[in-house]
Protein backbone atom coordinates (compact mmCIF):
# COMPACT_ATOMS: atom_id res chain seq x y z
CA UNK A 1 0.00 0.00 0.00
CA UNK A 2 2.61 2.50 0.21
CA UNK A 3 2.51 5.50 2.11
CA UNK A 4 -0.84 6.69 1.24
CA UNK A 5 -2.57 6.61 4.76
CA UNK A 6 0.41 8.46 6.13
CA UNK A 7 0.24 11.13 2.79
CA UNK A 8 -3.66 11.63 3.73
CA UNK A 9 -3.03 12.02 7.76
CA UNK A 10 -0.90 14.49 6.95
CA UNK A 11 -1.91 16.77 3.97
CA UNK A 12 -5.57 15.69 5.50
CA UNK A 13 -5.11 17.52 8.86
CA UNK A 14 -3.27 20.47 7.28
CA UNK A 15 -5.43 20.84 3.63
CA UNK A 16 -6.20 24.55 4.14
CA UNK A 17 -2.83 25.84 5.13
CA UNK A 18 -1.56 24.36 1.79
CA UNK A 19 -4.44 26.36 0.27
CA UNK A 20 -3.07 29.64 1.68
CA UNK A 21 0.80 28.71 1.64
CA UNK A 22 2.41 31.63 -0.05
CA UNK A 23 5.02 29.09 -0.90
CA UNK A 24 2.49 26.94 -3.05
CA UNK A 25 1.02 30.09 -4.27
CA UNK A 26 4.27 31.97 -5.43
CA UNK A 27 3.36 33.67 -8.35
CA UNK A 28 7.17 34.00 -9.89
CA UNK A 29 6.91 30.10 -9.57
CA UNK A 30 3.40 29.86 -11.23
CA UNK A 31 4.35 32.73 -14.13
CA UNK A 32 7.44 30.69 -15.21
CA UNK A 33 5.47 27.59 -15.11
CA UNK A 34 3.33 28.84 -17.39
CA UNK A 35 6.16 30.71 -19.28
CA UNK A 36 8.08 27.03 -19.80
CA UNK A 37 4.98 25.68 -21.04
CA UNK A 38 3.60 27.84 -23.36
CA UNK A 39 0.06 26.61 -23.15
CA UNK A 40 -2.06 25.96 -26.38
CA UNK A 41 -5.49 27.55 -25.44
CA UNK A 42 -7.36 24.11 -26.45
CA UNK A 43 -4.65 22.15 -24.36
CA UNK A 44 -5.89 19.75 -21.69
CA UNK A 45 -3.82 19.51 -19.19
CA UNK A 46 -3.56 16.64 -16.47
CA UNK A 47 -1.83 18.84 -12.99
CA UNK A 48 -0.62 15.41 -10.64
CA UNK A 49 -1.49 16.09 -6.50
CA UNK A 50 -3.23 19.25 -7.01
CA UNK A 51 -2.98 20.09 -3.79
CA UNK A 52 -4.53 23.41 -3.01
CA UNK A 53 -4.71 23.52 -6.23
CA UNK A 54 -2.56 26.49 -7.30
CA UNK A 55 -1.17 24.66 -10.67
CA UNK A 56 -4.51 23.64 -11.98
CA UNK A 57 -5.89 27.41 -11.33
CA UNK A 58 -2.76 28.64 -12.95
CA UNK A 59 -3.28 26.44 -15.83
CA UNK A 60 -6.80 26.99 -16.22
CA UNK A 61 -6.36 30.25 -17.15
CA UNK A 62 -4.14 29.33 -20.22
CA UNK A 63 -5.96 25.63 -21.53
CA UNK A 64 -9.63 24.48 -22.07
CA UNK A 65 -9.55 22.21 -19.53
CA UNK A 66 -7.62 21.18 -16.07
CA UNK A 67 -8.06 17.62 -14.63
CA UNK A 68 -6.30 17.95 -10.92
CA UNK A 69 -6.07 14.51 -9.42
CA UNK A 70 -5.00 14.24 -5.63
CA UNK A 71 -5.57 11.09 -3.18
CA UNK A 72 -6.14 13.53 0.01
CA UNK A 73 -9.85 14.27 0.04
CA UNK A 74 -9.50 17.17 2.10
CA UNK A 75 -6.96 18.51 0.04
CA UNK A 76 -9.40 18.12 -3.29
CA UNK A 77 -12.35 20.16 -1.21
CA UNK A 78 -9.89 22.57 -0.62
CA UNK A 79 -8.24 22.92 -4.24
CA UNK A 80 -12.57 23.23 -5.50
CA UNK A 81 -13.17 26.28 -3.04
CA UNK A 82 -9.51 27.61 -4.35
CA UNK A 83 -11.02 27.25 -8.27
CA UNK A 84 -14.94 28.68 -6.98
CA UNK A 85 -12.64 31.82 -5.37
CA UNK A 86 -10.67 32.26 -8.72
CA UNK A 87 -14.13 32.08 -11.36
CA UNK A 88 -11.90 29.80 -13.41
CA UNK A 89 -15.04 26.88 -14.24
CA UNK A 90 -12.72 24.64 -16.79
CA UNK A 91 -11.13 22.54 -13.65
CA UNK A 92 -12.32 19.04 -12.92
CA UNK A 93 -11.46 17.26 -9.58
CA UNK A 94 -10.65 13.81 -9.17
CA UNK A 95 -9.39 11.58 -6.52
CA UNK A 96 -6.73 9.47 -7.90
CA UNK A 97 -3.50 8.07 -7.26
CA UNK A 98 -0.81 8.87 -9.79
CA UNK A 99 0.28 5.60 -9.65
CA UNK A 100 -2.68 4.01 -11.06
CA UNK A 101 -4.18 6.92 -13.64
CA UNK A 102 -7.37 5.81 -14.57
CA UNK A 103 -6.92 7.51 -17.87
CA UNK A 104 -6.09 6.25 -21.49
CA UNK A 105 -2.65 6.79 -23.13
CA UNK A 106 -1.74 9.88 -24.45
CA UNK A 107 -4.78 11.68 -23.38
CA UNK A 108 -3.57 14.89 -22.25
CA UNK A 109 -1.07 17.69 -23.98
CA UNK A 110 0.24 18.53 -20.95
CA UNK A 111 0.74 16.86 -17.25
CA UNK A 112 2.63 18.36 -14.57
CA UNK A 113 2.86 18.33 -11.29
CA UNK A 114 4.46 21.10 -8.04
CA UNK A 115 5.97 20.23 -5.03
CA UNK A 116 4.83 16.83 -5.01
CA UNK A 117 6.84 13.70 -6.64
CA UNK A 118 9.18 13.82 -3.19
CA UNK A 119 5.67 11.67 -1.91
CA UNK A 120 5.20 9.04 -5.19
CA UNK A 121 6.31 5.62 -3.37
CA UNK A 122 6.79 4.26 -6.36
CA UNK A 123 8.72 7.19 -8.23
CA UNK A 124 9.17 5.00 -11.89
CA UNK A 125 5.55 4.25 -11.67
CA UNK A 126 4.63 7.49 -11.09
CA UNK A 127 6.23 9.28 -13.64
CA UNK A 128 5.86 6.11 -16.23
CA UNK A 129 1.73 6.47 -15.54
CA UNK A 130 2.24 10.71 -16.30
CA UNK A 131 3.86 9.84 -19.36
CA UNK A 132 2.01 7.21 -20.24
CA UNK A 133 -1.46 9.63 -20.38
CA UNK A 134 0.82 12.52 -22.20
CA UNK A 135 0.23 12.90 -25.76
CA UNK A 136 3.34 12.41 -28.23
CA UNK A 137 4.51 15.85 -28.53
CA UNK A 138 2.91 17.06 -25.16
CA UNK A 139 4.48 18.76 -22.43
CA UNK A 140 5.61 16.79 -19.09
CA UNK A 141 6.24 19.62 -16.29
CA UNK A 142 7.75 18.85 -12.67
CA UNK A 143 8.73 20.91 -10.00
CA UNK A 144 9.76 19.47 -6.55
CA UNK A 145 12.29 19.63 -3.70
CA UNK A 146 15.58 18.31 -4.73
CA UNK A 147 18.94 17.94 -2.77
CA UNK A 148 22.30 18.78 -4.58
CA UNK A 149 23.97 16.02 -6.27
CA UNK A 150 26.10 13.47 -3.88
CA UNK A 151 26.16 10.72 -1.51
CA UNK A 152 26.08 13.13 2.03
CA UNK A 153 23.49 15.39 0.32
CA UNK A 154 21.09 12.85 -1.10
CA UNK A 155 20.93 10.85 2.40
CA UNK A 156 20.58 13.32 5.06
CA UNK A 157 18.56 16.35 3.50
CA UNK A 158 16.31 13.34 3.01
CA UNK A 159 16.84 12.76 6.73
CA UNK A 160 16.03 16.01 7.63
CA UNK A 161 12.86 16.22 5.29
CA UNK A 162 11.60 13.07 6.77
CA UNK A 163 11.68 14.18 10.27
CA UNK A 164 9.86 16.96 9.18
CA UNK A 165 7.23 15.09 6.81
CA UNK A 166 7.13 11.94 7.78
CA UNK A 167 4.85 11.20 4.41
CA UNK A 168 8.49 12.13 2.74
CA UNK A 169 9.81 9.39 0.41
CA UNK A 170 12.22 11.06 -1.66
CA UNK A 171 13.91 14.66 -2.58
CA UNK A 172 15.80 13.57 -5.54
CA UNK A 173 18.69 15.25 -6.76
CA UNK A 174 19.39 15.94 -10.70
CA UNK A 175 21.30 13.03 -11.23
CA UNK A 176 18.89 11.11 -9.79
CA UNK A 177 15.85 12.58 -12.04
CA UNK A 178 18.54 11.76 -15.06
CA UNK A 179 18.53 8.39 -14.50
CA UNK A 180 14.35 7.86 -13.38
CA UNK A 181 13.55 9.71 -16.41
CA UNK A 182 16.29 8.28 -19.01
CA UNK A 183 14.11 5.54 -19.30
CA UNK A 184 10.96 7.13 -20.48
CA UNK A 185 10.47 8.33 -23.83
CA UNK A 186 10.99 12.00 -23.59
CA UNK A 187 13.09 14.56 -24.27
CA UNK A 188 14.42 17.20 -21.92
CA UNK A 189 14.43 20.52 -22.45
CA UNK A 190 15.01 22.47 -19.55
CA UNK A 191 16.44 21.45 -16.24
CA UNK A 192 17.09 24.34 -13.61
CA UNK A 193 18.56 23.28 -9.86
CA UNK A 194 16.75 26.45 -8.17
CA UNK A 195 18.49 27.38 -4.22
CA UNK A 196 15.23 28.41 -2.15
CA UNK A 197 15.45 29.64 1.64
CA UNK A 198 12.30 28.66 3.84
CA UNK A 199 11.72 30.83 6.90
CA UNK A 200 11.14 28.98 10.31
CA UNK A 201 9.53 27.98 12.22
CA UNK A 202 7.10 28.53 9.15
CA UNK A 203 8.58 25.31 7.69
CA UNK A 204 7.84 23.22 10.54
CA UNK A 205 4.49 25.30 11.69
CA UNK A 206 3.23 23.35 7.75
CA UNK A 207 4.02 19.84 8.61
CA UNK A 208 3.66 20.22 12.48
CA UNK A 209 7.20 18.84 13.19
CA UNK A 210 8.07 18.45 16.70
CA UNK A 211 10.63 20.07 18.89
CA UNK A 212 12.68 16.85 19.20
CA UNK A 213 12.85 16.35 15.21
CA UNK A 214 13.22 20.16 14.80
CA UNK A 215 16.22 19.62 17.30
CA UNK A 216 17.41 16.41 15.44
CA UNK A 217 17.53 18.41 12.22
CA UNK A 218 19.85 21.29 13.22
CA UNK A 219 22.02 18.77 14.50
CA UNK A 220 22.19 17.14 11.02
CA UNK A 221 23.18 20.61 9.34
CA UNK A 222 25.55 20.92 12.56
CA UNK A 223 27.19 17.62 11.70
CA UNK A 224 27.27 18.13 7.77
CA UNK A 225 30.62 18.36 5.89
CA UNK A 226 32.36 21.82 5.32
CA UNK A 227 31.61 21.60 1.83
CA UNK A 228 27.98 20.27 1.86
CA UNK A 229 27.62 23.51 4.70
CA UNK A 230 28.23 26.03 2.20
CA UNK A 231 25.57 24.66 0.08
CA UNK A 232 22.94 23.73 2.90
CA UNK A 233 23.41 27.81 5.11
CA UNK A 234 21.06 27.76 7.91
CA UNK A 235 19.80 29.92 10.84
CA UNK A 236 17.69 29.92 13.35
CA UNK A 237 15.03 31.26 11.68
CA UNK A 238 16.07 29.93 8.01
CA UNK A 239 16.95 26.91 6.28
CA UNK A 240 17.96 26.81 2.57
CA UNK A 241 16.70 24.08 -0.13
CA UNK A 242 16.81 23.10 -3.25
CA UNK A 243 14.17 22.50 -6.22
CA UNK A 244 14.68 20.73 -9.59
CA UNK A 245 12.37 22.15 -12.44
CA UNK A 246 11.75 19.65 -15.72
CA UNK A 247 10.16 20.56 -18.77
CA UNK A 248 10.55 17.81 -21.08
CA UNK A 249 8.22 16.77 -24.49
CA UNK A 250 7.40 13.29 -25.01
CA UNK A 251 8.58 11.60 -27.88
C1 LIG B 1 2.43 19.97 -1.32
S1 LIG B 1 0.99 19.31 -1.97
C2 LIG B 1 1.02 19.75 -3.68
C3 LIG B 1 1.03 21.20 -3.99
C4 LIG B 1 0.41 21.59 -5.32
N1 LIG B 1 0.76 20.71 -6.41
C5 LIG B 1 0.72 23.04 -5.70
O1 LIG B 1 1.12 23.31 -6.84
O2 LIG B 1 0.53 23.90 -4.82
C6 LIG B 1 1.36 17.57 -2.14
C7 LIG B 1 0.12 16.78 -2.54
O3 LIG B 1 0.54 15.51 -3.05
C8 LIG B 1 -0.55 14.65 -2.85
N2 LIG B 1 -0.10 13.27 -3.11
C9 LIG B 1 0.88 12.60 -2.46
N3 LIG B 1 1.03 11.36 -2.98
C10 LIG B 1 0.15 11.26 -4.00
C11 LIG B 1 -0.17 10.23 -4.92
N4 LIG B 1 0.46 9.03 -4.88
N5 LIG B 1 -1.10 10.46 -5.86
C12 LIG B 1 -1.76 11.66 -5.90
N6 LIG B 1 -1.52 12.66 -5.03
C13 LIG B 1 -0.58 12.48 -4.09
C14 LIG B 1 -0.95 14.95 -1.40
O4 LIG B 1 -2.22 14.47 -1.08
C15 LIG B 1 -0.83 16.48 -1.39
O5 LIG B 1 -2.07 17.08 -1.65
Amino acid sequence: MGNQSEVRKNFGERASDYRLSTTHSNPVDLERMISLLIPHPNAIALDVATGGGHTAIALAGCVKKVVAIDITPEMLAEAEVAAKQSGLKNIVFQMADVQHLNFTDGQFDIVASRFAAHHFFDINKAVHEMCRVLKPGGKFYILDCSVFDGDETEKEINRIEYLRDSSHRCSYSPRQWNHILNKLPLTLKQTSLLREQYKLPQWFDRMGTDRKNQKEIFQILYNLSEDSKTLYPFGDDYITTYRYEILAIKT
